[in-house]
């Protein structure tokens, strides 16, 4: 079986949308093990725009008079059983460079007026090749919170290109969160998604339940658009322009800050307000994150008072948000420091569990809300209480209890194994 993937991104293989397209080839290769794949990068091709002239009707039947990269194109698209179009959405269609390629196929189409069976609108040109059987994939991610009504365009464009119902879509909002590490885990379960589509679609079609399951966000609304907001280190009520026209910014350890604030879920607000104060130590840089009950806040000044204060180097902070450093280990190994109201930590997921929204869908909440944290605390306690009451038994319990802890983490860890995600 062969497999053309066109892809439209000008980033190449820096493309969120070409994560989503490797996702589905994978899923594909698994499943139908003997395929052969090409793949046409549009940024590095030159793709000329069309001329307008019609040669490739008349003059020169089946051939444009440009000579570039677009004849390989048309090779590879007869070659190909499978084409899968994989572009960003630009203002609700494709981008420039792909829209290039696309009007260079007209050599593929024979110049007569020809109604088509199911076609679309009022007109059509016969092709000049043999396609039956061919199929078409088109898979896109856009910057917006959702996929949905955001694709009237593309499906329009395509709707009279393959015939409505004759390709098969992925479509996916927020993509810009595919290149965060920090939110990886989510990233990555949609992806195992986008892998299982692929081994469907090759098997027959996506099931209904992967079709459910893709249509999910990634990130609630709020959340994402806080984060993306933030992103950008530039306050909304401001242009980012300083006053000799260079981008005026915020430093990268602010912008960090308020995305990790914009994961906050206001849901889990315990009563009170609760000021988090981030000191990265690296880089000499102190804020005050306010947890209130509408949502979160992050003040540069120092005016607040914290209730649990954290010193780090941004560089450990930001190991631990993509989930490269376990943050009990952190911890335990003096990566950062905790100071005041421990509370927070334990309940970290809670706090800050917007990254997991399937945490808050499924039974995998209760593991997810079982941190770490709480079994190295446990000997601790048994030592303070027993102790007191009585010193020799004390200690030997407390010893016991010691002993029985890699069992209780080694079970823990089993279990925790469920939940994908980076965490706490
Ligand atoms: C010029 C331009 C136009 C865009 N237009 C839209 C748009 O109309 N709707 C949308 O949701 N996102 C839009 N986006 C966001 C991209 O679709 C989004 O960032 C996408 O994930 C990029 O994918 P890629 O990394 O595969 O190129 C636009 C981005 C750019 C640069």
């Amino acid at each position: 079986m062969n497999i053309l993937v066109i892809n439209g991104s000008p980033k190449g293989e820096k493309s969120n949308t070409y994560q989503l397209t490797s996702a589905f080839l994978k899923g594909i290769k698994e499943e139908a093990g003997d395929v052969h794949i090409r793949e046409c990068a549009v940024c590095r091709m030159d793709i000329k725009p069309c001329l307008g002239c019609f040669s490739c009707w008349d003059r020169t039947p089946g051939k444009c008079c440009i000579e570039d990269d677009m004849a390989q194109v048309i090779q590879d698209l007869l070659w190909a059983d499978i084409t899968i179009w994989s572009f960003p959405l630009y203002y609700f269609t494709v981008p420039g460079a792909l829209k290039n390629l696309i009007d260079r196929q007209l050599p593929m189409n024979l110049p007569f007026m020809e109604e088509q069976e199911g076609q679309v609108g009022n007109g059509g040109h016969p092709s000049r090749y043999d396609m039956s059987g061919k199929r078409t994939v088109v898979i896109s991610t856009c910057g917006f919170y959702t996929a949905e009504g955001n694709y009237d365009g593309v499906c329009s464009l395509f709707d009279h290109h393959c015939g409505p119902g004759n390709y098969t879509t992925i479509f996916c909002g927020q993509g810009e969160l595919f290149r965060v590490p920090e939110l990886s885990a989510v990233t990555n379960d949609y992806l195992s998604c986008v892998e299982q589509a692929g081994a469907e679609y090759i098997e027959g079609g996506i099931s209904e339940k992967s079709r459910e399951r893709l249509s999910q966000l990634l990130l609630p609304r709020d959340t994402f658009e806080a984060c993306a907001d933030a992103s950008w280190g530039i306050a909304k009520d401001d242009t980012g322009t300083g006053e000799n026209g260079d981008a005026k910014k915020e430093s990268d350890t602010l912008k960090f800050t308020r995305q990790m604030a914009a994961l906050y879920r206001k849901t889990s607000w315990p009563g009170k307000d609760i000021v988090l104060e981030m000191c990265y130590t690296d880089v000499e840089e102190c804020y005050q994150i306010l947890l209130g009950k509408d949502g979160s806040h992050v003040y540069t000044d120092g005016s607040l008072t914290a209730d649990t204060r954290i010193e780090t180097p941004i560089t450990v902070w930001r190991s631990i948000a993509a989930g490269e450093i376990r943050g009990d280990f952190g911890l335990m190994q003096g990566l950062y420091r905790v100071k005041g109201d421990f509370n927070l930590m334990l309940q970290w997921d809670d706090y800050f569990g917007g990254s997991h929204p399937k945490a808050e869908q499924t039974e995998e909440k209760t593991v997810w809300k079982n941190t770490d944290m709480n079994i190295m605390l446990i000997p601790w306690i048994v030592f303070w209480v027993a102790a007191a009451i009585s010193k020799q038994p004390g200690c030997l319990i407390s010893v016991a209890v010691c002993a029985m802890i890699p069992l209780v983490y080694y079970r823990h860890k089993k279990q925790c194994t469920m939940c994908s995600a980076a965490r706490w």
